[in-house]
Parts: C-alpha cells; sequence; structure tokens
C-alpha cells in the first residue's frame, strides 16, 4: 500500500503510513512557467492500493483538482485501487440548488472524483438534504464520525455538560454526543440571512444557568453560528461554553468567537488547526487496515 498527499493532511499522511507500515511518498506538486499544473509520483503505484490523503481544506478548490490530477495518474501508471482520504470534504454544504442558476457542488465534486477513484473514506461529512454518500459519488464510499471520540473528550474534560447543537443540522451531532454521555442536550434555531448573518433562537429549552455548556457543530467557517450560539448560552446564564467543530476551517480567525463568550474552542484533527486536540488518526486506521486485508 502507498500512502500519498497532495499537500493538506500530511501529519495524517505520515502517522498512518508508519501505522500501517505502508510506503509514504508525497506527491511533487507545482507548476510549469506558464502557469500550468505538473504533478510526478515519486514511487511506482503499480499493481499497488494507492492511498491518497488530502483534506479538503485549506484551498478546497485546489484539493479537488489536484486530487483527480493524481487518481487519474495513479489509475494510468497502473494502480490497484484507488482510496481517496478525506478526512474533510469540503462542497458538501451546497447540496441543492438555494437560489436559480446556482451550482450544486456536491453534486459536481461526487461525479468528477467518482470517474477516478475506487473509495472515498471521510468524516463526518455534511450529510444534511443527502441520507448518505451514495447520493454523492457512485463509487463505494465510508462516511466515519468522530462522535465517539468527542463524547469521550467530553467525558474526561467537562463535569455535568450540557449539549447544544447550535442549529438543526448540527443537532444530529449534539443529541448522539449527548446519548453517549448521558447528558441533556438542547438545540437552537438558525436563521441564514447570508454567509456572515446568522440569528438563534432556542427551541428546546434546558435551563443553563451556571451550566457548563458544550456546543457541538460539525463545521465552524466563519464562526458567526457557534457565536451567536455562544451569545445566546452566555445571556442564559451558561457559566462555561466549550465550543467543538469537527471540522475547523476559521476562514475569519478565532477572536470573534472568543469575544462571543466561548471559554474554550476545540476540534479534531481533520483539518489541522492550533485548537486540535481530538485526534481522528485512529478512525482512519482502523478503516485503512481494513482495505490493506482485502
Ligand atoms: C451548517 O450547515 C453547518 O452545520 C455549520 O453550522 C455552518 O457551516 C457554520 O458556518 P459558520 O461558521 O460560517 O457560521
Amino acid at each position: 500500500m502507498i500512502i500519498t498527499t497532495c499537500g493538506n493532511s500530511v501529519k495524517i499522511a505520515k502517522v498512518l503510513a508508519k501505522k500501517l507500515h505502508a510506503t509514504y511518498s508525497p506527491l511533487i506538486l507545482s507548476s510549469f512557467p506558464d502557469g500550468d499544473f505538473y504533478l510526478k509520483f515519486n514511487v511506482d503505484v503499480k499493481g499497488k492500493k494507492t492511498v491518497l490523503v488530502q483534506s479538503f481544506q485549506p484551498h478546497p478548490n485546489a484539493s479537488l483538482f489536484n486530487t483527480i490530477m493524481a487518481a487519474e495518474t495513479a489509475r494510468d501508471l497502473g494502480a490497484k485501487k484507488i482510496i481517496v482520504v478525506a478526512p474533510y470534504l469540503a462542497f458538501m454544504r451546497q447540496d441543492k440548488r438555494f437560489n436559480p442558476g446556482e451550482a450544486i457542488n456536491s453534486k459536481i465534486m461526487g461525479k468528477h472524483l467518482s470517474v477516478c477513484i475506487d473509495n472515498i473514506i471521510t468524516i463526518d461529512p455534511h450529510l444534511h438534504r443527502y441520507k448518505s454518500l451514495r447520493d454523492v459519488f457512485q463509487v463505494s464510499g465510508k462516511a466515519l464520525t468522530a462522535n465517539p471520540l468527542i463524547a469521550e473528550y467530553i467525558k474526561k474534560k467537562i463535569k455535568h455538560p450540557v449539549i447544544i447543537g447550535p442549529d438543526w443540522e448540527s443537532y444530529q451531532w449534539a443529541e448522539e454526543v449527548a446519548g453517549r454521555i448521558g447528558a441533556e442536550a438542547s438545540c437552537l434555531e438558525k436563521t441564514r440571512f447570508s454567509s456572515r448573518k446568522v440569528k438563534v433562537k432556542i427551541i428546546k429549552a434546558v435551563p443553563l444557568q451556571g451550566r457548563n455548556c458544550v456546543l457541538i457543530d460539525d463545521i465552524i467557517s466563519t464562526g458567526n453560528t457557534m457565536a451567536a450560539a455562544a451569545k445566546k448560552a452566555k445571556s442564559l446564564g451558561a457559566k462555561t461554553i466549550t465550543a467543538i467543530g469537527i471540522h475547523g476551517l476559521f476562514v475569519d480567525g478565532v477572536q470573534k468567537l472568543y469575544k462571543s463568550g466561548i471559554t474554550k474552542i476545540v476540534t479534531t484533527n481533520c483539518i489541522e488547526h492550533p485548537t486540535n486536540e481530538i485526534d481522528v488518526t485512529p478512525l482512519l486506521f482502523e478503516e485503512l487496515k481494513k482495505e490493506k486485508k482485502n
């Protein structure tokens, strides 16, 4: 088995290769003088299972393009099976045409990747309107979840927590994590006016006065959802507010989150960031171990 990456997720790729006793060989990615793309494998992939470990953040568009080019090249070089491991899979939030004329990014991404890969493994993809990865990809896909790891983290670090989903889409994560540790769960309802303007109201009331609140969302992008939820929890008397994001994009930085009353921000290492405290590598290792055996 060969483990490679297009530049993101290097740490995870190296750890996986070591644990799987596989060859780690990063790709050479650069450009010709005119800006054209250049890619080179540094190891012979002929007859080998080739795993492309690549979170689609930072640089989601380039990540998709690079992954397609790498997968097509691996196929052309005779790889036996091409597996994409995308701890964070971008494009999934655009899962319908919200306004006339818009592209449905997730469908296009799924269609183009399906042509050149055999399998995709990801963690907590944004499955909201889609039921499963089968609605997006025409090849086999595995959606792993970081929920057990998040539950373990909360159990170890936070006393008598109340778990809050900042909107209905995230409540699936909040509810499951709460169930695993026997905590109460609450949910907010979000109205989104634009990419950076949201408003939340509480719809599943649980007393928050003096409580340790844990906000859980799959994605922290601009951070406005978490910030609005934190302000609401604070106004209801929360003692501490921990914001847990599976995929921490932090496109506007973390300042606004702390200003909103969040005491601590925690993320998984699906996307590398200083807030990473939950390691998802064991989930990916178990899945790739099965792939290696087959
Ligand atoms: C929404 O559908 C997701 O679950 C997140 O709530 C959303 O992506 C967060 O975005 P932002 O951080 O920009 O408010």
